[in-house]
């Protein structure tokens, strides 16, 4: 029998450094350990996700922190080009095979902000991995971010509002965020309460380059 959400949080308690080895052994264990394949909680989110990025076509797309590929796989319908990275070896080869059949997307290992990919999105998707950053990497990432918005282009990004033991808490990301793009046009600002692990609910919102 799988874990209950609950579990799974008591376990990413273990992920509270944000080191790669960490994050290779949580993958190790499991196929899926942050079960957003089973759990109707990540289902709704990547819902919600959805309605916020729209229907695109996007030219250039970048998922940060991709996971085994469970949102990627809903998203690359909206893309042109889609990069998805991720710090685990491990979760990248999964979302790989996953997104075989799909040849403009492509999936690779990067640690933000050291190995922050190049070039200029028209979207990037940031969920579920800022607040693995103490904050001075988290400011470096969120300024590297905005340098690679294209003109027109938004950024989206969700966070869950509980507590892991993770390096900043949701919140503080989505305000440190505000703060980092203060230039952008914020456009969405949604607060979903009650949902997910502990009923904590998650921040999500939208910066657009006007
Ligand atoms: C909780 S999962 C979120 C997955 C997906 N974005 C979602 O919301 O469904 C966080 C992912 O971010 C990755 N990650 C954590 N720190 C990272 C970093 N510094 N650079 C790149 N990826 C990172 C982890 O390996 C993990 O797959």
């Amino acid at each position: 029998m799988s874990p209950s959400p609950r579990r799974v949080v008591d376990r990413m308690r273990r992920l509270r450094y944000g080191s790669r080895r960490s994050f290779e052994r949580f993958y190790q264990r499991e196929h899926d350990p942050f079960h957003f394949d089973s759990n109707p909680y990540e289902a709704g989110k990547f819902d919600d996700l959805l309605a916020v990025i729209g229907a695109g076509p996007y030219r250039h797309a970048l998922e940060v922190g991709c996971s085994i590929g469970s949102f990627t796989e809903r998203l690359v319908p909206r893309c042109e080009h889609l990069l998805c990275t991720d710090i685990s070896e491990v979760a990248v080869e999964r979302a790989r095979e996953r997104l075989a059949a799909h040849p403009n997307v492509r999936i690779e290992r990067r640690t933000i902000p050291g190995e922050m990919p190049d070039g200029e999105f028209d979207l990037i998707v940031c969920s579920d991995v800022l607040y693995y950053l103490p904050t001075w990497r988290l400011k470096r990432t969120l300024a590297g971010l905005r340098g690679r918005l294209a003109p027109r282009g938004a950024i989206v990004s969700l966070h869950w509002l509980g507590e892991h033991g993770a390096a900043v808490s949701g919140d503080e990301v989505h305000d440190l965020q505000e703060q980092a793009w203060g230039d952008l046009e914020h456009v969405v600002r949604l607060h979903r309460e009650g949902v997910g692990p502990h009923g904590a609910g998650y921040r999500l919102d939208r910066f657009d380059r006007r």
